[in-house]
């Protein structure tokens, strides 16, 4: 056991590390140039994704948190509708399905029951095909999905997803590609998305530098009982991951919000004892984030800010800023998922929990 974990105390942190590795991996032989390989999904891809109409991702857990990433990408880059639900509620109502919807499945283990009923279910509702992006080539997900993409994050043991989370992004974002071909995305965008993908892997060698900085930030978590994840657009569902990271494996409670909500409810909740996280990479919406960590400061809430070197925010009073290497916008949701990860490991490590088999949770829920 200790010789499969190496020079890491945990899983958790060895599979933290292993991502640049990992994200290599689920590249390779999918690129070619600056294009995405179709192929790569199968041999009927190419049928499927030039009819394509609209997508409809289901799945659970931290796949779920993939999935809201993805809606993102699909609707701004690929132009293609796109609707993301957990697999357990998707399983248990009626649908209007659109013609020429591809249903999609993200699932680490590939045997998750909720994603596999609501697969099996799927069959029967008019999809026009079914595809799986899964990290186990085995699995009954992958053997019963028309097409498939593996994520090769290598077998991930720690109960809290890490690589098997930020892989299936960047498979997703492979997908968006594929599909988004057919719809508004140009050969201009396949090459920007292509050439972020390729720097990927250094750009997470930079975030896993943040990791010291990130173990002295910890202390500060340890003793409170409730803390706050704020991102917009496409970081909210990282904000979402890294709270779900947090309650995992250090059992402290973590919420997290889309920042422009705070003033419908969350902002009751401010005062100097609830610790708030937010992702800020530079984008369009950084400017309202930065007006709603004021509302939060307002309050007395004490603010530890993940941003890059554009978003020109500095630290002070009450308000602490760790630097995150400037990326593309596209992959940035992939790389400030990162310092978040290594945050609850720390946070995790300081409580003395069972890091890598929380109390409670199963690595794969094979039933209902
Ligand atoms: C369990 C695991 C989570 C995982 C979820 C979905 O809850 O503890 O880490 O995200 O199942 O699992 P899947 O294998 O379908 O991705």
């Amino acid at each position: 056991d200790s010789a499969d974990r190496g020079r890491y105390r945990h899983y958790m942190l060895k599979e933290i590390h292993e991502q640049p590795r990992a994200i290599t991996d689920t590249l390779e032989g999918r690129l070619l140039d600056d294009h995405v390989l179709e192929a790569a999904f199968g041999p009927k891809a190419h049928d499927i994704f030039s009819q394509l109409a609209r997508i409809q991702i289901v799945a659970c857990g931290t796949s779920y948190h993939a999935g809201m990433v993805a809606k993102h990408w699909m609707e701004t880059l690929a132009g293609l509708p796109c609707d993301v639900e957990v697999a357990s509620e998707f399983r248990y109502r009626s649908h209007v399905v659109t013609p020429g919807t591809l249903f999609v499945t993200i699932s680490q283990s590939g045997e998750t029951a909720d994603t596999l009923a609501a697969l099996r279910e799927a069959k029967n509702l008019g999809y026009a095909a079914t595809l799986a992006i899964c990290n186990a080539p085995e699995s009954s997900l992958v053997r019963e999905s028309d097409l498939t993409l593996m994520t090769r994050a290598g077998p991930e043991i720690g109960v809290a997803s890490t690589k098997a989370f930020t892989t299936q992004l960047v498979a997703l974002l492979l997908l968006t590609v594929a599909t988004g071909r057919y719809h508004r995305l140009d050969k201009a965008g396949e090459t920007a998305v292509v050439e972020a993908l390729r720097r990927l892997p250094r750009s997470l060698e930079a975030a896993l530098a943040l990791e010291a900085d990130i173990e002295r930030l910890a202390e500060q978590f340890v003793d409170k009982n409730h803390t706050l994840f704020l991102g917009r657009g496409p970081q909210y569902p990282v904000a979402k991951e890294g709270a779900l990271k947090l309650k995992e494996i250090s059992y402290i409670h973590a919420e997290a919000y889309p920042a422009g909500e705070l003033k419908h409810g969350p902002l009751a909740l401010v005062d100097t004892e609830m610790p708030v996280v937010a992702v800020a990479p530079k984008d369009d919406l950084v400017e309202k984030l930065k007006s709603n960590l004021q509302e939060v400061r307002a309050r007395g809430g004490v603010l530890y800010v993940f941003a890059d070197a554009g978003v020109n925010l500095k630290s002070g009073d009450g308000y602490e800023v760790l630097r995150v290497p400037e990326v593309a916008e596209v992959i940035a949701p992939i790389v400030y998922t990162v310092p978040l990860q290594l945050l609850s490991y720390h946070v995790a490590v300081l409580k003395g929990t069972d890091v890598d088999q929380p109390r409670n949770l199963a690595k794969s829920v094979t039933v209902e």
